[in-house]
């Protein structure tokens, strides 16, 4: 742990990749923890495509009221805290996240570049329009041009959102550190980033409580909870 906690100090360009691991701490599920993740438990994956927008909607809606209602019930945890910190102090230059919960914002971290979108917004199919997801709370779906209201989420099947990322790949690309916290890192293009930092002489480091699909290529594997690493880490910087 210390020879990690030297390559974090000393790191020039630290860059944080992070995957729902990040959040189960704070009381959402993740999608493959076994057992337990959202794709594992409730077998709904299907539900985070444009299949299941056109063709279940209601069902998809259901799916998402829920997970809208999660990320205002649940709040960041003390790992995100200390991430906010991190930013604080100049010694992250970038987060990546796959999350759309917002939890780092709400943290405090200004650089964040979300790959996947975020449940803090819904818009409409139709038109466009842009409205909080509180809507969703509210149980209104429709927009006023009586378009549906989707989660501004990539769902499986869309392209992601071209200034995050390409934000994630010039940091990437500038890393001399690269962190994932709580990934499997089996989605694509996503998992593509901790790749391009390894290829451009980033040190690659991976905290995620079950075997990654890329801890064959880190230079630390570390299978714990994130936040008590952390905690660690934060305490001897
Ligand atoms: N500490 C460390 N690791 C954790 C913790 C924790 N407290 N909680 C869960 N994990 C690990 C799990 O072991 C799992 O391997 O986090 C990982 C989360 O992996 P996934 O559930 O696959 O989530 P993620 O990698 O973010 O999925 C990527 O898939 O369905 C899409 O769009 C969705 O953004 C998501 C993408």
């Amino acid at each position: 742990m210390d020879s990690l906690v030297q390559l974090i100090k000393s790191a020039n360009y630290l860059v944080v990749f992070t995957g729902a691991g990040m959040s189960t701490e704070s009381g959402l599920p993740d999608f493959r923890s076994a057992n337990r993740g959202l794709w594992t438990a409730e077998q709904k994956q299907y539900l985070s495509s444009t299949n299941a927008l056109n063709d279940h909607l209601q069902e998809f809606i259901e799916f998402y009221r829920k997970r809208v209602q999660g990320i205002h019930e649940f709040k960041p945890h003390k790992g995100h805290y200390i991430l906010a910190e991190w930013e604080r102090k100049g010694l992250i230059k970038q987060i990546i996240t796959q999350n759309v919960d917002g939890f780092h914002q709400e943290a405090g971290n200004q650089k964040v570049a979300e790959l996947h979108g975020t449940l803090k917004k819904v818009h409409c199919e139709a038109c466009g329009k842009s409205y909080i997801s509180e809507e969703y709370l509210q149980e209104n779906y429709s927009c006023s041009c009586g378009g549906v209201l989707r989660p501004s989420i990539v769902l499986f099947g869309e392209m992601l959102p071209e200034q995050p990322f390409t934000a994630a790949e010039e940091a990437a690309i500038n890393s001399d550190v690269f962190l994932v916290l709580g990934s499997s890192l089996s989605v694509s293009p996503a998992n593509q980033f901790p790749l391009l930092a390894g290829e451009t002489g980033a040190k690659l480091i991976i905290v995620n409580k079950e075997p990654t699909e890329m801890d064959g290529v880190a230079d630390f594997v570390i299978h714990e909870a994130i936040g008590s690493v952390l905690e660690e880490i934060n305490l001897k910087l």
